[in-house]
């Protein structure tokens, strides 16, 4: 199988694994956490094992949860747990607080998340890919990945996750793991999880933004996020995209750049962009 069939394949997995928990009249934060999972677990795909090195040749994953009720979690900088997205979800859901940088393993251990060494998260891809990024041989690349849902129950939900940018500075952050900037839900408005270069989307204030627009300026899913991604992506000679889904079930897929890979359903088929 070549590498664009298996992101076929993937997107197709992670969709379907959100797509199961909707059907099974499950949470919005559920199925969200459950298609981020499935891309943690691909090696094709910035996040998890396989995710982006950094200068150093180390994993530093980004990850958050926010459902529509306004409860986030985020942890910034994990270097052991297997699945960032579930150590996101249970700061939400286990600790008081929103944001973490790398917990200590027996607290994440604890929380019933799996452990493993930081070289474990490194492919020999991605050790080659590095080279040549430090080479100058080819230019960074981006490629978090993220869910949106809107359950049975009328809730939304986002979930984001990312090794970051390839070559990033240790100890850099960038939007996934920051409410507001990468991601974002708000009940009766929308869900949104953003990809590209994260300064952009943090000086930008872009996830939040799009909610914003929505609920106090009346705007449409579509051109709120279009508008968005020209005014704060683009005008920053940055490059991006979102995935976004309302309260009222409309989808919506916005980009600049070659950067979002997506799955989305349409009839009787799943469909898949890269
Ligand atoms: N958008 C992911 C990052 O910049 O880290």
């Amino acid at each position: 199988m070549d590498k664009l069939q298996g992101i076929h394949q993937g997107l197709n997995r992670a969709y379907q694994a959100g797509e199961t928990v909707l059907r099974g009249q499950g949470s919005a934060l559920d199925a969200v956490c459950a298609a981020v999972e499935v891309l943690e677990d691909d090696p094709l795909f910035n996040a998890g094992r396989g995710a982006a090195l950094t200068a150093d040749g180390t994993v530093e994953h980004d990850a958050a949860v926010m459902s529509g009720d306004g409860r986030g979690g985020a942890v910034t900088l994990s270097r052991h747990a297997q699945h960032p997205v579930d150590l996101a979800r249970a700061i939400r859901d286990r600790s008081p607080h929103v944001l973490l940088a790398d917990p200590p393993d027996d607290i994440v251990a604890d929380w019933g998340i799996g452990l493993a060494d930081n070289d474990w998260f490194v492919t020999p891809d991605q050790r080659e890919h590095l080279a040549a990024v430090q080479a100058r041989l080819r230019s960074r690349q981006h490629g978090t990945v993220g869910a949106v849902a809107l359950d049975i129950h009328g809730h939304v939900a986002a979930a984001t996750s990312t090794g970051g940018i390839e070559n990033q500075a240790v100890g850099r952050i960038g939007d996934t793991p920051i409410l507001g900037a990468g991601t974002w839900a708000r009940d009766g408005v929308v869900a949104v999880s953003c990809t590209g270069v994260g300064e952009a989307f943090l000086q930008g204030g872009v996830a939040h933004q799009l909610s914003a627009r929505m609920e106090y300026g009346g705007q449409d899913v579509a051109e709120a996020a279009q508008a968005i991604i020209d005014n704060e992506i683009v005008a920053r000679e940055a490059f991006g995209a979102l995935i976004a889904v309302t309260a009222k079930g409309r989808s919506v897929l916005v980009w600049d750049a070659p950067v979002l890979q997506a799955a989305w359903r349409e009839g009787d088929k799943i469909h898949t962009r890269i």
